[in-house]
């Protein structure tokens, strides 16, 4: 049987960035309802709402201080059920953000756990008494300024660890009350119809019992991410992560048709062990494309190595961009944000696309005084800031983009393209990205090769990838330039009659000549193969 989360696309929403209706320059539930029709149109299955839980907003809502209910900036719990509603009756799938890690330092459980060294929540948290010379318990480090990853509380004194800001102390999965405290928070948002969630940093969860020291990283030189100081051994990905795993996937399964995402920012080798024996993460979420050289050899081997390392019964999963890497468009260029389009939506696995994606979305450059995400704020300059990819949505050409009103400022700027680069616009062109990404995504609705076939890679020259999906006696070919330079693909003699479908760039004016098929620079093409 194959579930819907192997056939769907799932299309990741920053609530913030997305849809304003009540007129505070910051997105909200009914922004996403009001959305739903453009989304249903763009063919996704499924969205993953970013954290929209009541928050101080540290970490723009990954501080979470009450994980049953939604901020009043976001909306109220019944949106969230009317969201969930008018989502599935367009047949989308509703994904909430799942925080495990770490809770706001407002939370009331943190409030208690601080509150004293006897208190009933004493152990919810990860509370240590000082090394002998006073100093923090060991040399984690926190991942958004390199510092210490330890905060001395006065009243308790004691250090409680925080993976992140001081504002987000982590949780102790090791006290069973946490524990079912927290599966209970999965159960809540199941029995109100959500299909499943997206885990946050799933694989930091469980630290090594011993707290022991990291390792120095010997490759890490002045003027690079200050929390790469350290080799993260013994606090994250440690062998009980794979229990943790199971605990949620255990819960998951008491549901049908639920589905976990798990964060795992993992090398594949690392990575694919998240499946277990299909008793883990459905789709630990594989972040590699983002982190490999943008050439044909090196993304062909990236897609071979995954395919080869999946555990049996696994399904692969792809990911080019999210609220947390600078958009693809700017990584790669407009032109290869298009073959990297194709690919995302023809390799074999689920993919999942960041808002605005779709429309070639760039980074925008974020004046410093409107700064806002902490990571900036607290290792400035290194390029690690992530506003310049939370940017709003760019519907149309009004001021503001249609995201908000336009008297309104919006929390982040919009790009200054937004009047050439908007939904609306952009809907009405043939030559668009966002027609060719809504013809691709119907194209792979529609050929089940496309969305569950099998995958095998083709031989092609330098500078070019090509691979066969085959379901059955259908078969289609994808053949991606990688390259700014007019590229001729041999077509292998096993391969049959081929028919143009869908090319990254109009005009669509290929043509095969013999057993030849040329492509202009940065082009993908998806062939169909004759059937015999
Ligand atoms: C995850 C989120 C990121 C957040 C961090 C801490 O990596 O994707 O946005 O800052 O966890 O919660």
């Amino acid at each position: 049987m194959t579930h819907w989360w192997q056939k769907g696309i799932v299309y990741q929403i920053y609530p913030r960035s997305f849809q304003d209706t009540n007129g505070d320059g910051i997105g909200d539930l009914h922004g996403i309802i009001q959305r739903l029709g453009y989304l249903h149109w763009l063919g996704i299955d499924a969205i993953w709402i970013s954290p929209m839980y009541p928050s101080p907003m540290a970490d723009f809502g990954y501080d979470i201080s009450d994980y049953t209910d939604v901020h009043p900036m976001f909306g109220t719990l019944a949106d969230m059920d009317e969201l969930i509603t008018a989502a599935h009756q367009r047949n989308i799938k509703v994904l909430l953000d799942f925080v495990p890690g770490h809770t706001s330092n407002q939370h009331p459980w943190f409030l208690e756990s601080r509150s004293s060294r006897d208190n009933p929540k004493h152990d919810w948290y990860i509370w240590r008494d000082p090394a002998p010379d006073g100093g923090p318990p060991n040399n984690w480090l926190s991942r958004f300024d390199g510092k210490s990853g330890w905060t001395w509380d006065k009243n308790r004194e004691q250090y409680y660890l925080h993976s992140f800001l001081a504002e987000q102390p982590d949780l102790n999965w090791r006290n069973p009350q946490v524990r079912e405290t927290m599966l209970n928070v999965m159960r809540f948002w199941l029995d109100r119809g959500l299909d499943g969630f997206r885990v946050d940093v799933v694989y930091r969860v469980m630290k090594d019992p011993q707290l022991r020291d990291n390792p120095p990283n010997p490759d890490w030189r002045e003027g690079m991410d200050p929390g790469h100081r350290l080799i993260e051994k013994y606090n994250k990905n440690t062998p009980d992560a794979h229990e943790f795993n199971r605990w949620l996937r255990a819960v998951t399964d008491e549901y049908d048709g639920r589905v976990l995402i798990g964060e795992i920012n993992l090398p594949l080798p690392a990575l694919v062990k998240h499946h277990g024996q299909n008793d883990e993460i459905h789709l630990p979420q594989n972040i590699n494309l983002h982190d490999t050289t943008w050439e044909a050899e090196k993304i062909r081997a990236l897609v071979e190595q995954y395919e080869a390392l999946l555990p049996e019964g696994a399904w692969p999963n792809w990911v080019l961009g999210n609220h947390d890497q600078h958009r693809v468009a700017t990584r790669i260029g407009q032109d290869q944000a298009r073959v990297a389009m194709m690919l995302l939506l023809t390799l074999r696995g689920t993919p999942i696309n960041y808002y605005g994606d779709e429309l070639g979305m760039h980074d925008v450059a974020i004046p410093p005084e409107k700064i806002q995400d902490p990571w900036e704020i607290y290792s400035p300059g290194l390029g690690l800031g992530r506003d310049p990819e939370r940017t709003p949505m760019q519907w149309d050409d009004t001021p503001n983009a249609g995201f908000c009103p336009p008297d309104v400022e919006p929390w982040l700027p919009v790009a200054d393209d937004y009047a050439q680069n908007n939904v609306a616009l952009a809907r009405s062109r043939p030559d668009s990205m966002l027609t060719f990404t809504q013809k691709l995504i119907g194209l792979r609705r529609a050929a089940p090769a496309l969305h569950i076939g099998e995958y095998r890679s083709l031989s092609a020259p330098l500078g070019l990838f090509a691979y066969l999906r085959a379901y059955g006696a259908e078969r289609y070919v994808v053949v991606l330039n990688f390259t700014n330079r007019e590229q001729v693909w041999p077509i292998p003699d096993e391969i049959g009659r081929l028919e143009i479908g869908l090319t990254t760039h109009l005009p669509n004016d290929k043509e095969i000549e013999g057993q030849q098929l040329s492509l202009h620079q940065n082009e993908g093409v998806v062939l169909k193969v004759a059937e015999a």
